[in-house]
């Protein structure tokens, strides 16, 4: 098993949350590895848009969560994901067709994006659920 650039401090204390966090931290190391050895882009966007269905599976799974913690940011995170969803993928799709060359600055958008979003917002609704004993 390739455990990517996932690590413990990326743990949000929950196993399933970890373990879907996990494999989309694998896709980017996957990528990162296809950037590396030039790799055909058509291959990259075929892995990104697996990604990108992965990634909406894993929001509502998140989402389910913060709502069953009682979460109260809830639906500021949710705008975050969707704000992703929408936006984010289609962009670095675009970038990626635009320009081939762009396919670094596309994997470092994202893995800056689900490091700091898991780092920081993520951890919030962990530190909510650890303090009122939802994590397990
Ligand atoms: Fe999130």
């Amino acid at each position: 098993m390739d455990f990517g650039i996932w690590n413990e401090k990326y743990s949000v204390k929950n196993i399933i949350i970890d373990e879907q966090h996990r494999k989309l931290l694998d896709i980017l190391y996957r990528l990162e590895k296809m950037v590396t050895r030039g790799k055909d882009h058509s291959e990259m966007v075929k892995l990104l848009s697996e990604m990108s269905d992965y990634a909406n599976a894993h929001f509502k799974s998140e989402e389910r969560y913060m709502e069953k913690i009682g979460y109260p940011n809830l639906s500021e995170h949710q705008k975050l994901h969707s704000q992703y969803s929408l936006e984010v993928l289609r962009f670095t799709l675009h970038h990626l067709d635009d320009n081939p060359n762009n396919a670094r600055d596309v994997l470092n958008f994202l893995t800056h994006w689900w490091t700091d979003h898991i780092l920081k917002v993520d951890m919030d609704y962990s530190v909510f659920a650890e303090k009122h004993e939802f994590a397990h």
